[in-house]
């Protein structure tokens, strides 16, 4: 039986982070939901609350670091300090090779998809250190192991996230503080018909390459999340599940 404690989840109003914050929210913790969109945000808190479970949005652009920190410590004034925080977030998917991406959107790219996972476990790791539990989750995937083409940048940022928990989970092992990567394959959402339709080519195509032959579902995700920031995930830290249906065990699609 695991404890009910405060949770955020980072990219929580659509997609995989959504499926966690509701998986988490149903497993009894509190919630806060931070994402851009409002509209978004308040229809899952409304949902929430008719199951009787309790989310509480946070609209802010991580982008705008000072701003999200900022919104992320007024609610945590109102509803308790975090001791699991979930990062879901990454950039607009857009298939396109190193040579034609400026160095503007990169540093974009790695502030939204990196950066704001390492400044939010900063701004929490104190209030978990206190509690002497902490379960910090990064979604990865499994282009950090195998590459992925058109995204350079992507890969780098997902490499960046594993040895980000790598760090965390050195430093805070001794406060009860874990942190690992879910690296993920082809996930049914937004995103991943995105980049399908970015980079060409259809959903037989896609899975022609995974060994498993499926998308993976965000309720899966979910499901792995859950027992990742539970108590008897305690020794589990500095790793990287690979939850991609087997992708990394066939390398790179070059194109
Ligand atoms: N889908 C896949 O197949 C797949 C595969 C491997 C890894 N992953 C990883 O899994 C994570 C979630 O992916 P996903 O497919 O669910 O969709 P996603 O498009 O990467 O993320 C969606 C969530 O992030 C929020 N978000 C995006 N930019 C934001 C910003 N600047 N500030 C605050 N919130 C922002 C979005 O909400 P708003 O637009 O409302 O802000 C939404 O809630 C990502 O890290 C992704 O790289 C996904």
């Amino acid at each position: 039986m695991s404890s009910k404690r405060v949770a955020l989840v980072a990219g929580a109003s659509f997609g995989i982070g959504r499926a966690i914050a509701e998986r988490l929210a149903s497993d009894g913790h509190r919630v806060l939901a931070l994402a851009r969109s409002q509209d978004k945000l308040a229809e899952l808190e409304e949902k929430a609350t008719s199951a009787g479970h309790v989310v509480h949005g946070i609209c802010a652009d991580v982008a705008d670091l000072e701003a999200t920190l900022a919104a992320v410590e007024a609610a945590a004034r109102d509803f308790g300090e975090p001791s699991i925080f979930v990062h879901a977030i990454s950039s607009r998917y857009r298939h396109a090779r190193l040579q034609s991406v400026n160095a503007e959107d990169m540093r974009r790219e790695i502030d939204v998809g990196l950066t704001s996972a390492a400044a939010l476990s900063s701004a929490l790791l104190r209030g978990m250190a206190r509690e002497r539990f902490g379960r910090i989750v990064f979604l990865g995937s499994s282009a950090a192991a195998v590459g992925l083409a058109g995204s350079s940048v992507y890969c780098a940022i997902k490499a960046g996230l594993e040895g980000l928990a790598r760090g965390i989970a050195v430093d805070y092992a001794d406060r009860g503080i874990t942190a690992n990567t879910i690296a993920l394959g082809m996930v049914k959402t937004e995103r991943l018909d995105e980049r399908r339709h970015s980079a060409g080519g259809s959903e037989d195509d896609l899975l022609s390459r995974v060994p498993q032959r499926r998308l993976i579902s965000v309720d899966e995700v979910a499901a792995v999340t859950s027992f990742l920031v539970s108590d008897v995930a305690q020794s589990l830290t500095g790793t990287v599940i690979q939850a991609d249906a087997g992708l990394h065990l066939v390398g790179a699609r070059i194109e």
